[in-house]
């Protein structure tokens, strides 16, 4: 396993920052993959259908379709590869460098992706060329769609581990626990989601007049609409049923009124996009397209906001050691700077090692009774003038005591171990009163 170098402790602030920058980030990046998933499905099967019932109108949706599907070259790269780079390097931080997936995983991924790609732009050039299209090019189409779809699913697995910080030491040992069933329901969400979004784009981009009969092109106009519509109309029934599932999947830890309350805000903003359908299906009036997708990216920002919150919750325990590891982190450097002045050095250090010993120590010490370690009042007076000694115990505790369980080894930063050495040391010289 590769890490991405020797990382500094985060602050609390960054942690939060580069917790919402992931959801930027997939903000952009699932929703381009969505159309090119929907967007070639949907090519592909009309382009079965058009042959099957031999009707042109079929194919020319098929080829009218995959034209609208966004496919520059720096399109691609931009949303389509950049992302699953920006959250390889995200992961390691969040998950506070215990990144269980190990870059092969995220090269998996972008391989996979990358060969899906030119598989998908080969055949969206041969739709493009002709209505009739070789069973070879329909081929290759299906080929790159599946490869998008898997990198999806990959990325969902991984994805769903987020959520999930209890299982993290399972995953260090075995790659293939990343399986899980949240995450299985997170790439099903996804792809409800993406098939709507698609029904959406269909309705306010596709069916475009041409030169022609009137009769014709009004009939090929409707055949669009509908189909846009039902697809719209399937996803938004799908949605809360999979929106559901990954409530019930999601671990407690991870649950927070937040989280109940935006799912349901996506189920009413999915029930508010199927009525839309249904109305202006009936009236027959101007399509109903922009206004569902605008309700459907809608619904993918409630749903990454509150998958953020849920990663929140999962993590506060970590957080909230951030939020302790920041002023030790503050004053140990304030101690550093101090140095020159021995007398405000001291105070600093002793503040310091404080917050270390509560942290880390406080657990099983205290100064006057035995808790699970001897009282400190009676072990530190043997240290006293030596700290190195003492540091050198609390870096590699040795047993001392038979009748005493061992010390566990802290692992802490010399950093600390230096301060509340030195706080020890005043402190059990002082009596260990405050
Ligand atoms: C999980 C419980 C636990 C934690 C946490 C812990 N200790 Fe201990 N400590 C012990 C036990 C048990 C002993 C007795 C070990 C022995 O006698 O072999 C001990 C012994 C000691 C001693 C006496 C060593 C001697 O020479 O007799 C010192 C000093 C000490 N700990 C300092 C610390 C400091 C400083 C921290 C925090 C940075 C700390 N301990 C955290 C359990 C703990």
């Amino acid at each position: 396993m590769v890490s991405l170098g020797n990382l500094q402790p985060l602050s609390p602030q960054f942690y939060l920052l580069l917790r919402h920058g992931l959801f930027l980030v997939l903000f952009l990046h699932l929703p381009f993959l969505g159309l090119l998933i929907g967007g070639s499905a949907v090519s592909l099967l009309l382009n079965f259908l058009g042959k099957e019932k031999r009707d042109p109108s079929y194919l020319r949706f098929s080829q009218e379709l995959m034209g609208t599907v966004l496919m520059s070259k720096s399109a691609l790269f931009m949303f389509g590869l950049v992302p699953p780079l920006l959250v390889w390097f995200i992961y390691a931080r969040v998950l506070f460098d215990a990144s269980p997936l190990p870059w092969q995983f995220w090269v998996v991924i972008l391989a996979v992706l990358l060969s899906g790609f030119a598989l998908l732009s080969s055949y969206r050039s041969a739709r493009g060329r002709a209505l009739d299209l070789s069973p070879m090019s329909a081929a290759t189409g299906a080929a790159g769609l599946l490869a998008v779809i898997l990198a999806v699913f990959l990325f969902s697995a991984g994805y769903g581990i987020l959520f999930n910080p209890g299982k993290l030491p399972l995953l260090q040992k075995q790659v293939r626990f990343f399986l899980s069933w949240h995450g299985v329901v997170k790439f099903l969400l996804f792809l409800a989601f993406f098939f709507g979004m698609t029904g959406g784009a269909i309705l306010l981009l596709c069916g475009r007049p041409a030169e022609g009969d009137e009769g014709a092109e009004a009939a090929y106009r409707e055949l669009v609409q509908r189909f846009g519509a039902n697809l719209a109309i399937l996803a938004t029934l799908v949605l809360p049923v999979f929106l559901l599932l990954d409530l019930v999947t999601l671990p407690d830890i991870a649950l927070s009124a937040e989280v109940f309350v935006s799912s349901a805000v996506v189920v009413l903003l999915s029930l508010a996009a199927c009525l839309t359908l249904f109305l202006s299906d009936r009236k027959g009036e101007g399509g109903p397209g922009a206004r569902v997708a605008f309700l459907f990216v809608l619904i993918f920002l409630v749903i990454l906001l509150r998958d953020d919150a849920a990663v929140g919750n999962a993590y506060q325990d970590q957080i909230a050691f951030l939020h302790m590891q920041a002023p030790v982190a503050e004053l140990v450097h304030a101690d550093e700077k101090h140095r020159e002045k021995p007398a405000a050095a001291d105070r600093v250090a002793g503040d310091a090692g404080k917050v270390v010993f509560e942290k880390s120590c406080a657990g099983c010490h205290r100064f006057d009774i035995r808790v699970v370690g001897p009282p400190l009042n009676e072990v530190v007076p043997k240290y006293a003038g030596d700290a190195e000694k003492l540091k050198g115990f609390i870096r590699n505790p040795v047993k001392v005591n038979p009748d005493l369980p061992s010390m566990p080894r802290l692992g802490l930063p010399e950093e600390e171990i230096d301060a509340v050495a030195r706080y020890l040391i005043e402190k059990a010289k002082a009596g260990g009163s405050p």
